[in-house]
């Protein structure tokens, strides 16, 4: 048998203790795959007293990092404990120290992943990341190797379950989005401080990774449009249902020439588009590539079990490469500049729901401000609101730039009509006739 590798894991939580399950419950078919066993070294946590899984030899706890990246045979971090800044300085070290890495964390990758790309490549190293985007679902992987051949030019998908759970129960139980954020803190969908899922922030992260790898382009959070859900009416679920389609938090990253728009934003999808069917807490990523055509990745975006199983896959490909002698070849560089569309060239239908006087001329000079900035209508709803000579009015447009659409909302904020803009969200996907 071959010599083992070591492993220096950091971190003993959910994630954590899901590989340690796999390593052990699956270790002949791994050691069978990688020729050689995987052995958990070290195990970095915060507190070495606290109580854990018994599986788990109390004798591998440590609080102090330096016995992990300063171990000699120590081989790969597997780093599963979340943090930015001081979590990417001990991946620094360990990079500096010829250890290859394994991460589930996009927050880390999403704003260090191109210097810790560039300090593995100096170092000979592997970097791997696969769980930091849509847990179990293997969307990287396909990425870098099952689609390496063709030219992807556009991604669209659900990549926050906490969100994708909430607009589900809203939609399904008619419920608020206070209410149902409220249920998702207490059965632990959502965290305490829900904000970086509910305001698209989480999203964005695994936006700008799947960016940079589908495109080949250096791009950060930073230049993701974003908008999340918060607060969004169950009206505008009840309304865009009406139309025929679902509201869904989409991710969205596409490729026109050669350059690319990237945004998470509520997204008006038809029901007769597989995304309008993924429910609760699961995740679907959507590609579109020039030879393979559309395919889309489906299953859990998180939990211990399936966020682990990509964690140790990830494992298992290093294993590899340090056997075979190949580590640090597999990262490529991106090969072109970053080059980001203006809003007068992003364009999509646009949904709008809007309360306004109920009376003669005010659906006239809605659509005179439309008119005016040469966007077209495809459907209009009227619904008269009360007893207050109120109406409500839903729009959607056709294709339409994002610079259009501020120019025509700013213009409809003016009109003296119009007593609130209550929405507009981008419309995705073409309905069936
Ligand atoms: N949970 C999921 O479904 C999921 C899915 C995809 C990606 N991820 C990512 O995976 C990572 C881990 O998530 P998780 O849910 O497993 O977190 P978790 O349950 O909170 O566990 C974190 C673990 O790391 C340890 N830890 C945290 N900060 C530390 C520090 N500064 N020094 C030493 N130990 C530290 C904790 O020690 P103690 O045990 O002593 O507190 C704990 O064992 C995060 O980056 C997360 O974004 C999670």
């Amino acid at each position: 048998m071959q010599e083992a590798i070591n492993v220096g894991l950091c971190g003993l939580g959910t994630v954590g203790s899901g590989v340690v399950k796999i390593l052990e419950n699956h270790k002949r078919d791994i050691v069978h795959q990688v020729g050689c066993p995987i052995e958990v070294k070290k195990i970095l946590v915060n507190d070495v007293n606290k109580k854990r899984d018994e599986a788990v030899d109390s004798a591998l706890l440590t609080s102090n990092v330096e016995e992990l990246v300063e171990d000699p045979e120590i081989d790969v971090i597997v780093e599963v404990m979340g943090g930015i800044d001081g979590t990417y300085k001990v991946l620094e070290k360990a990079l500096q120290n010829k250890k290859h890495i394994v991460t589930a964390n996009k927050d880390m990758m999403a704003v260090y992943g191109a210097p810790l790309l560039q300090l593995a490549n100096e170092n000979q190293c592997d970097v791997r990341y696969e769980a930091s985007v849509a847990g179990g679902i293997p969307i990287i992987r396909s990425l870098t190797d099952g689609l390496a051949s063709d030219r992807i030019n556009k991604i669209m998908g659900i990549v926050n379950g906490t969100t994708n759970y909430i607009l589900t129960k809203m939609m399904d139980e008619g419920r608020t989005f206070e209410d149902v954020l409220e249920e998702a803190q207490r059965l632990g969908y959502a965290e305490a401080d829900p904000s970086s899922d509910i305001d698209g922030i989480d999203a964005a992260r695994k936006v700008s990774l799947l960016s940079t790898l589908a495109f080949s382009m250096p791009v950060d959070l930073s230049d993701v449009d974003v908008r999340g859900i918060r607060g969004m009416s169950y009206d505008d679920l009840a309304y865009a249902e009406q139309l025929g389609y679902t509201i869904k938090l989409l991710g969205i990253a596409a490729r026109g020439e050669d350059k690319i728009e990237m945004s998470v934003q509520p997204t008006l999808v038809p029901h007769s588009h597989p995304l309008a069917s993924i429910k609760d807490e699961y995740n679907a990523v959507y590609v579109y590539g020039d030879a393979v055509g559309e395919t889309m990745f489906y299953g859990p975006g998180a939990g211990q079990l399936p966020t682990a199983t990509a964690v140790v896959s990830d494992l298992m490909d290093v294993v590899k490469n340090i056997r075979l002698g190949v580590t640090g070849r597999s990262s490529v560089n991106p090969q072109y500049q970053k080059n980001l569309k203006e809003l007068d060239e992003v364009f999509s239908k646009f949904f709008f729901r809007l309360e306004a006087e109920d009376e003669a001329g005010t659906f006239l000079a809605i659509t005179s401000e439309f008119a005016a900035h040469d966007v077209s209508l495809d459907k209009i709803i009227q619904m008269p609101k009360g007893n207050d000579k109120t109406a409500e009015i839903v729009l959607v447009t056709h294709q339409a730039s994002r610079a259009q659409i501020d120019d025509i909302l700013k213009k409809l904020e003016s009109l003296s009509v119009i007593r609130g803009i209550h929405s507009y969200y981008r419309v995705e996907g073409e309905e069936e006739q």
